[in-house]
């Protein structure tokens, strides 16, 4: 695992956006695993900027949404396809038929998971995976004592996580109970990872997701069995780390040939 401090989330967003150039320039079909809440959106921001500006093209690209809210009706401006839409996908070049998201108004949920697990699969799998972290520390909508081999499924959502997400909805009430999400055996799968968290709320999960035991109390640990994570964070949510100065000076010699 390898941990950046950085300035703040505009830092974050870019040196993330450099690796997705990185991945993109080399093999412009790649898969992009793709993840919503406010973590993710300066390294949207810098995709787009950077589509518009310097022609970096997503046109052979698939994506894949961790995960969706059960019981909004389709459209609804809080779905995770909506929100990738607005925020991500009608900004750049990619063919919308090419980014899927799970289906949570699926009658048949089981089988609606297994088949977006199949999709995934028959995609080539996630090339690299783009994720923010909860406050309770969970990934996708994993949340704590989330089987650390689970696959897509549907689960149940804490009150604290209803809580946290109640800010884009009229009221709490609004917000879901139940979820589609990857499993974090799914996205254990992904050949790169990319975490970014930001702020003081998300110092707990971020020092328990990289220095506390692999646990399912704490679902993001799992990363920790992961050859290829990158954490991307700020100082506000690197305050709980034992280990912070080591990250920063390992950060700091880097050898340039390395990339992330
Ligand atoms: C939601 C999403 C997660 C996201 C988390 C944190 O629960 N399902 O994928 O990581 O929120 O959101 P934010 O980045 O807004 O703090």
């Amino acid at each position: 695992m390898e941990v950046v401090i950085l300035s703040g989330k505009e830092e974050a967003g870019v040196v993330a956006a450099d690796a997705i150039e990185a991945l993109f320039r080399a093999k412009p079909q790649a898969v992009l695993g793709l993840a919503t809440g406010s973590s993710p959106l300066p390294i949207y921001n810098e995709l787009a900027r950077r589509h518009d500006e310097e022609g970096l093209s997503f046109s052979q690209a698939q994506g894949f949404a961790l995960d969706e809210y059960v019981g909004l009706p389709a459209g609804h401006p809080e779905s995770y396809r909506e929100v990738l839409r607005r925020e991500f996908t009608e900004k750049v070049d990619i063919d919308p038929a090419r980014v899927h998201a799970p289906n949570g108004a699926a009658e048949d949920v089981v089988a609606a998971c297994a088949a977006y697990e199949a999709a995934i699969k028959a995609a080539g799998g996630v090339d690299l995976q783009i994720l923010g972290i909860g406050t309770d520390g969970h990934i996708g909508f994993n949340e704590p004592i989330s089987s650390l081999a689970s696959r897509t499924r549907i689960k149940t959502l804490t009150e604290q996580t209803r809580q946290d997400n109640a800010r884009f909805f009229d009221s709490i009430d609004e917000v879901p109970h139940h979820v589609v999400t990857q499993g974090l055996g799914t996205i254990m799968e992904a050949r790169h990872v990319v975490l970014l968290a930001t702020g003081a709320q998300k110092a707990a999960a971020v020092q328990a997701l990289i220095e506390g035991p692999v646990a399912a109390v704490c679902p993001a640990s799992v990363l920790q069995l992961h050859p290829h994570v990158t954490v991307l964070i700020d100082e506000a949510s690197a305050a709980e780390l034992k280990l912070a100065d080591y990250y920063r000076h390992t950060w700091a010699n880097k050898p340039h040939w390395q990339g992330l």
